[in-house]
Order: structure tokens, then C-alpha cells, then sequence
């Protein structure tokens, strides 16, 4: 960045805020200040954004071409922020529309608005940044790959499971905080239509990986449903409409009251695991004791899952045994799946109805191994080597059999039984349904009927608004017209079961859906950005 630019700016506005640390500048152009008090003395933001003012003038570069664009940080999204650092966004606007330019046939009043969200772990998400580096180190990150196609970038940050108030005291961030954020911001987007530089509201396409993947689903599936009115009334959203154009989910830990049911579904049978890096410190960071008495590191900050860092989180190399009563309760988690997906009555393309009989077995079965083996066959029809992965049945060069008994094997178990809704309420997830007091939660009904000591369930509406099946095709929410999921072949975040459920339904629903299962690739997001951008600009330019 120019600095000198960016001071001049910054003082010209009045609005530079600086902080010296070791040597280290630090400078935070400080976009919204509080422009007046309500009756309790709480400050109140303006939801008017304003292009004049506190912005800076930037430029990076991707595959050689220069791109020039203005950003505007830290801009808050919501008349009474719980917390104000959470619930700020960045928007940067490719520079050429500032000329009345044209950038990949788009102009100022055309350029879709790409939205990513940076929320792992269910963790508080932090505003994204363009840059040249990629998360898997190869080339641009997803943000600079948008601005150099002339999309405009509105990245929010969000509240998470450990946000806590600007008051100090309470978590303001336990669910549904976060799905109620990224409507917030979007709605701050509508509101500013007209004050905006440049951009299409109408054209509002989100991105997330995992918890991300998820929050990115909830957007896209419950647009201006009126049970989310009161929470964001209560943190002042602008009035407007919430829905968008496109949702694009990477590995989405989704679907959470069904997700134990799926993973057991897959990997009962599998009697040993081994935990994500990330979760244990999680564990650590929390008091609660990790399995295999794995060393956590306590102290440590609490981050997100790093998805994004490589194509797999790191796992430990510590296999641990499940115990008795995990076993037993995979095998009740597995039997009360078939149940859960008869009740979904979902179909394929050509009008099947997608089943599982009590052993698990069945057409919906059959439609998992289906996926499975397309993306070993489009592996090897790229001239991949698939022959490492034993489950993979190749014949005369062609993908003939998936074995998807001796898949869960091969892919090892991340989590043990229930995966997700603990019954020691360890999990991320329990402490995403926890109170306003940090306790955490149960949001299952398998879970909470197994725990025999004291942990309380979630409030159902809660659970509710925290699922994106329960506003797909019933009338009552928006949904975006176009889906993108991925779930990589070799993830075990959660079974390949949850996301296919939410692409079949939607499908089943009238909505276009782009759903794959990328082959070799763990869980992870952003990994194939040339893919993501092609399918943004063939909705984008549809005619
Ligand atoms: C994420 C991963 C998980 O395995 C999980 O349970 C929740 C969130 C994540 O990477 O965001």
C-alpha cells in the first residue's frame, strides 16, 4: 500500500487511528464511528455508507495483469453491533468503475458482488483480504481472482462461538449469531444500492469452506425468512430483503442434528480415529480433556480450523480406540439413519426415489457410490493414478466398482461416535449451541437421550434456524437460484451423505445445483478457483 497516500486520506477524513508496535505500523482507517447515542447511552451506527470518505487506493497482482482497486475496511454492517470488530466488513471495488470502465464485459451497475465469509471452526470469521497468495499457495486467493474479473468484493467479518460482547461480559456470538451476521450484511448492501460505487445487489453470490461452507448454504437457502426478524432487529439491520443471487459450499459441516446418523451410516464398523490438529487445541483451549490424553496446547489462542491451509487440516498421528459406549452408540446412530432419509423422500435426476432399507443398504446408498465412482473415473480419465486407493474396483482403464465397505477404512475416522453432538459436550458444535454463559449444548435427540448427567438441549427454533434443510422448497424463504457444493472425496469432516442430502433437496426443489466430489481432496475450500470463477460467470452471463 502507498503509505503516503494512505495517510493523506486517512487525515483528510479525520478518521486514522495509529499504533505503534515494536517497530511494526500498524494504521486502521476506522470507517464508522458511532454517529450518536440511543437512551441507554449504546452507540448507534449509520447504515448510510459513505464512497467519499475513508477508503484507500490499492493495487496487487495476479498472473501478471495489475489490479487496481479501492478499499473500504472495517465498515460496520449494523446499527447496534454486539460486537463491532465482528460485525464489519471490507468492500473493494475494482478502480475502473470509477471511470466509468468495463471490466470482463461488466460495468458499475453489472459487477456481481462476490461475498465471501472467512468462518471455520464455527469460530468468529474475519473479514477477508485480497492477496496474491493463494491458500494452497497457487497464486491469488479468491478475493483478488474476483476483482481482477471485475466482481465487486463485500467481505464480512462474523460473529462466532467465542465472540464475546464489546460489553465484555457475554458471548454474543453462540448460534444463530452467525447466520444472522451474513443477512445483516447483505441487507446493508440493499440498503446502500444507490450509494454503492459500484455493484449488482441483485447479483450477490456468497463462498465458504466448512462451518463457512455452511454459513454459506444457511444464506442461500432462507432468504427473508421472518424467523431470523428478530435477531436481526435486535443487533439494527437495515430493513430490506436478505436473499441472493448464489451460494457457493465447500465441505459444508451442515445438517448437524442428522450428521451423526451419516457418519455412523459410514463408519460404523471403523473402531479407532484420529483427531484433527485444530481439536485438540480446541479441547485445550476449553478444559476439557483430550482423548487418547493427547497433548493439547493450552494458552494458545483459539483459532479456526485452518481448511484452507492445505488440502487436508493436519491430523494427528495418534490413532485412539473408541470406548464401549461409543461403539454401542454408532450402531443406534447408524440403524436411526435409514428412517432419516426415507422421511426426506428425495430423488435423482431421473425421478428415483433415493431409500435405504434398516441395514443401510439402497438406492440412496447406491447414489453416495455413484459419486464416489464418477470422481474416481474423471481422476483417471485426467490420466491420475487411482490405484492407492484400494476401495477403487478399475478395470481396462475404466472405473467398474466402488467398495464402499472398505472405503471408511481407508479414509480413517476423524471423529468417534457421535461425531458431533458429544455426549461430554466437547465438540466445536456443542459449544456453537452453548448459552450466553459459554456452557455448552446438545442439539441431537440421540445425544441428549444417551447423557445421563446434566447437559441441556439447545432451544429448537435455535436448531431450527441453524439448518438450512428445514427452508428448502417449503414456500416460506428465497432461495438462490444457483448452488455450487463440494464435498472432496477423501474428507471425513462429515459424511459425503450430508452434503449430497442438501444438493438433492434443493435439486429436488426446482434449484440448479453444481454438486461434486472432487477426487483426493480432504477438507478443504477455494482449491480450484479456475472451476469456482467459470460457473460464477456462466450464471452471471446467462442470458
Ligand atoms: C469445521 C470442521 C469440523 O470438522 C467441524 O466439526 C466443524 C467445523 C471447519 O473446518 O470449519
Amino acid at each position: 500500500m502507498n503509505l503516503k497516500k494512505f495517510v493523506l486520506c486517512s487525515l483528510l477524513t479525520g478518521a486514522l487511528s495509529v499504533s505503534f508496535t515494536g517497530n511494526a505500523y500498524m494504521a486502521e482507517a476506522v470507517s464508522a464511528a458511532a454517529i450518536s447515542t440511543d437512551s441507554e447511552n449504546q452507540a448507534i451506527y449509520s447504515l448510510d455508507f459513505d464512497a467519499s470518505k475513508n477508503y484507500t487506493e490499492e493495487s496487487k497482482t495476479v498472473n501478471g495483469q495489475v489490479v487496481n482497486y479501492r478499499a473500504y475496511r472495517n465498515v460496520v454492517y449494523v446499527a447496534h453491533p454486539k460486537n463491532k470488530g465482528a460485525q464489519s466488513m471490507n468492500i473493494f471495488i475494482p478502480a475502473a468503475y470509477f471511470d466509468n470502465g468495463k471490466i470482463n464485459d461488466y460495468t458499475k451497475e453489472t459487477a456481481p458482488i462476490f461475498m465471501p465469509n472467512g468462518v471455520g471452526g464455527y469460530m468468529p470469521g474475519e473479514a477477508e483480504e485480497p492477496s496474491e497468495k493463494g491458500h494452497h499457495g497457487d497464486g491469488a486467493n479468491a478475493a483478488l481472482v474476483a476483482l481482477s474479473k471485475g466482481y465487486v468484493v463485500a467481505a464480512p467479518a462474523i460473529r462466532g462461538r467465542t465472540t464475546i460482547g464489546d460489553d465484555g461480559k457475554t458471548y454474543v456470538g453462540k448460534a444463530p449469531a452467525f447466520i444472522v451476521d451474513y443477512k445483516a450484511a447483505v441487507r446493508y448492501l440493499r440498503h446502500n444500492k444507490n450509494r454503492l460505487p459500484a455493484g449488482d445487489t441483485e447479483k450477490i453470490i456468497s463462498n465458504g469452506t466448512s462451518a463457512g461452507g455452511a454459513l454459506s448454504a444457511l444464506l442461500g437457502t432462507t432468504g427473508n425468512a421472518k424467523e431470523y426478524e428478530p435477531y436481526l432487529k435486535e443487533i439494527g439491520a437495515a430493513e430490506e430483503r436478505d436473499d441472493i443471487f448464489a451460494s457457493s459450499d465447500y465441505c459444508p459441516i451442515t445438517n448437524l442434528e442428522h450428521a451423526d446418523m451419516a457418519y455412523e451410516w459410514m463408519f460404523n464398523g471403523v473402531n479407532t480415529y484420529y483427531m484433527a490438529m485444530w481439536q485438540l487445541q480446541d479441547l485445550a483451549n476449553r478444559g476439557m480433556n483430550v482423548p487418547g490424553g493427547q497433548a493439547g496446547k493450552p494458552g494458545l489462542p483459539p483459532k479456526a480450523p485452518d481448511a484452507n491451509a492445505a488440502n487436508n487440516p493436519t491430523a494427528s498421528k495418534q490413532e485412539v480406540q473408541m470406548t464401549k459406549e461409543e461403539i454401542a452408540i454408532s450402531k443406534v446412530l447408524k440403524d436411526a439413519f435409514p428412517a432419516y432419509v426415507n422421511s426426506l423422500q428425495l430423488k435423482d435426476k431421473q425421478g428415483n426415489l433415493l431409500t435405504l432399507d434398516k441395514d443401510g443398504n439402497g438406492s440412496f446408498r447406491d447414489y453416495i457410490k455413484g459419486k464416489y465412482m464418477q470422481s474416481a473415473q474423471d481422476a483417471l480419465s485426467r490420466g491420475l493414478d487411482v490405484s492407492s486407493a484400494s476401495w477403487v474396483k478399475v478395470k481396462n482403464g475404466q472405473v467398474v466398482d466402488v467398495d464402499l465397505d472398505a472405503y471408511p477404512a481407508a479414509a480413517t475416522r476423524m471423529k468417534a461416535a457421535p461425531a458431533f453432538d458429544k455426549l461430554n459436550l466437547s465438540s466445536a458444535e456443542n459449544d456453537e449451541f452453548g448459552a450466553k454463559d459459554n456452557t455448552p449444548k446438545h442439539f441431537s435427540a440421540i445425544s441428549k437421550q444417551y447423557e445421563s448427567k446434566t447437559g441441556e438441549m439447545a432451544d429448537s427454533e435455535t436448531i431450527k434456524l441453524m439448518n438450512p434443510m428445514n427452508f428448502i422448497g417449503n414456500g416460506k424463504a428465497v432461495t438462490a437460484k444457483h448452488f455450487r457444493i463440494r464435498h472432496g472425496a477423501i474428507d471425513r469432516d462429515t459424511a459425503l451423505a450430508i452434503p449430497a442430502i442438501l444438493a438433492l433437496k434443493l435439486q429436488n426443489s426446482d434449484v440448479d445445483v453444481n454438486f461434486y466430489s472432487p477426487w483426493n481432496r480432504g477438507h478443504a475450500g477455494d482449491y480450484d478457483l479456475p472451476e469456482l470463477f467459470n460457473w460464477m460467470e456462466s450464471i452471471c452471463k446467462a442470458k
